[in-house]
């Protein structure tokens, strides 16, 4: 009974409400008593104001009790609540930290989630919905730890787990080399109760959820995952905004995260959810919204100019997105995408400005500090990173495109330029080696 008057917000009317309950209960019980065992005598009315005024002490007390039980209550969802809203400096780890992979779930052909919560069993920083986790394998037959980074691909208000959704990366079916080295090893040999390393939630790709104007989220294949992050982040949030959450799949069996999308859509009367397969199947039927690949025209058909666009998926799709928007009338800043290979270049004439772009030298003497080396740099030898590796320097990398900031090292004097503009947060004295080159004629970095 406690139970619903808890949920009362007024802690008076609670207490209130409680002491009523209690009077009312008592009173009756009493008088039954007092009916039954002194039926005779005249004055047993007093034992009935007694037993009544004891009934609405009684009743207080317990008002007080359930009052604080459901305040307390209210604090804890308070406190689940902040968590997801705390500020993300919270709780950042330094480095690398020790996961556990606490469920696998298969989600389609190609696609298998890893729900995982930190070893030590503390609390796990906040991330913004579009960010990703870097995590680093040790994969036997390979010369050294494999390091790749994996959009965030939900958000949960517990905040005790992240999960990432890995797509299985086949070989190209035109060459002949070995299929995706880190994403099959998740797939074949991390299994519930494996360990894996991982660095904190970083990217400069997400939504800002308590923002009003209405968002929407294209992706294709595994460029899904940011997306769901993004669509619960703003249903958990900030419900009144408006979501178009646009998904194209070839078919069924390649659509991971379907039902969670679904039962997401039923929650949120402002979320907007569109399912596109290129080549549905006869089970398909009834479970997808229109056919063909996703375009401009579709995103037409579906929501206003005035939003954000969110895009994440294949090269070309995105390149024609991009394309297709700008021609659409959609201004530049308004569009955010990631990339989750080699950025693709920027839609013609609103380029930005690489940075330093065509400023570098073409010889240039590195000193790579903590290896001990002095070496000099042509033009030729390529980025800062491909230079290091092929001198028997191994500085860790991920993407080799500038987004995941693993590469990141300090540069402790002289300046590099950047072949084309970094994704990744770069901190202030620190430089992405993997897309930069000299730009001094000497340079020394902290690796
Ligand atoms: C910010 C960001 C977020 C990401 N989020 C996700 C995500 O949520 N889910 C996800 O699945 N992925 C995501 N990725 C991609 C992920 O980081 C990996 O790049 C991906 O899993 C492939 O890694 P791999 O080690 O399996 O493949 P790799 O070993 O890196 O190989 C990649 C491909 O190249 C092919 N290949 C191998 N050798 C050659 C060669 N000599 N010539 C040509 N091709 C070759 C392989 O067969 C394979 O198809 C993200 C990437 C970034 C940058
Ligand atoms: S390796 Fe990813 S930013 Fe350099």
């Amino acid at each position: 009974m406690i139970e619903p008057i808890g949920r009362i917000k007024n802690p008076s009317l609670r207490v209130f409400a409680n002491a009523g309950i209690g009077f009312t209960i008592v009173t009756i019980i009493s008088s039954l008593i007092i009916g039954v065992v002194k039926s005779e005598d005249k004055s047993a009315f007093k034992y009935g104001i007694y037993s009544s005024l004891f009934g609405t002490a009684a009743g207080g007390v317990l008002g007080f009790v359930g009052s604080s039980k459901s305040s307390d209550n209210n604090t804890s969802q308070k406190l689940q609540d902040s968590h997801i809203q705390k500020d993300d400096k919270n709780n950042i780890w330094k480095d690398w930290r020790n996961f556990v992979v606490v469920r696998k779930v298969k989600e389609s052909e190609s696609i298998t989630s890893f729900y995982l919560e930190p070893q030590d069993k503390g609390e796990i920083p906040d991330f913004k919905p579009g960010q990703f986790l870097t995590i680093k394998l040790d994969i036997p037959e390979q010369p050294k730890p494999v390091i790749r980074t994996y959009s965030l691909s939900d958000y949960n208000q517990s905040g005790k787990y992240y999960r990432l959704s890995i797509k299985r990366e086949l070989a190209p079916p035109d060459l002949n080399v070995m299929p995706g080295i880190a994403s099959n090893f998740m797939h074949d040999h991390i299994q519930e109760g494996s360990v894996i390393l991982a660095k904190p939630p970083n990217g400069k790709f997400f939504l800002e959820v308590q923002k009003n104007l209405p968002a929407v989220l294209i992706s294709n294949g595994v460029g899904i995952t940011p997306m769901i992050s993004m669509a619960k982040a703003v249903t958990y949030l900030n419900p009144q905004r408006e979501v178009y959450f646009v998904h194209g799949a070839r078919n069924g069996n390649y659509h991971a995260l379907r039902e969670e999308m679904l039962m997401l859509d039923q929650e949120n009367p402002h979320l907007n959810v569109h399912f596109r397969y290129s080549r549905p199947t006869a089970e398909d039927e009834g479970k997808y919204h229109s056919q063909g690949y996703v375009d401009t025209t579709l995103i037409q058909q579906l929501a206003s100019q005035e939003a954000e666009f969110f895009l994440c998926g294949s090269p070309g799709f995105m390149q024609s997105l991009r394309d297709g928007l700008q021609t659409w009338g959609v201004p530049e800043d308004r569009v955010f995408f990631e990339s989750f290979s080699k950025p693709i270049p920027v839609a013609s004439s609103a380029q930005t400005p690489v940075a330093n772009e065509g400023e570098g030298v073409t010889t240039a003497e590195i000193t790579f500090a903590k290896s001990g080396k002095t070496l000099t740099w042509n033009q030729e030898d390529g980025s800062i990173l491909d230079f290091a590796e092929n001198n028997g320097i191994e500085p860790p990398y991920s993407c080799r495109a500038g987004i995941c900031g693993t590469c990141m090292c300090r540069i402790k004097e002289g300046e590099v330029s950047y072949q084309e503009e970094p994704s990744a947060a770069v901190d202030d004295d620190s430089v992405l080696i993997c897309i930069s080159q000299p730009r001094t004629a000497k340079v020394v970095l902290d690796i």
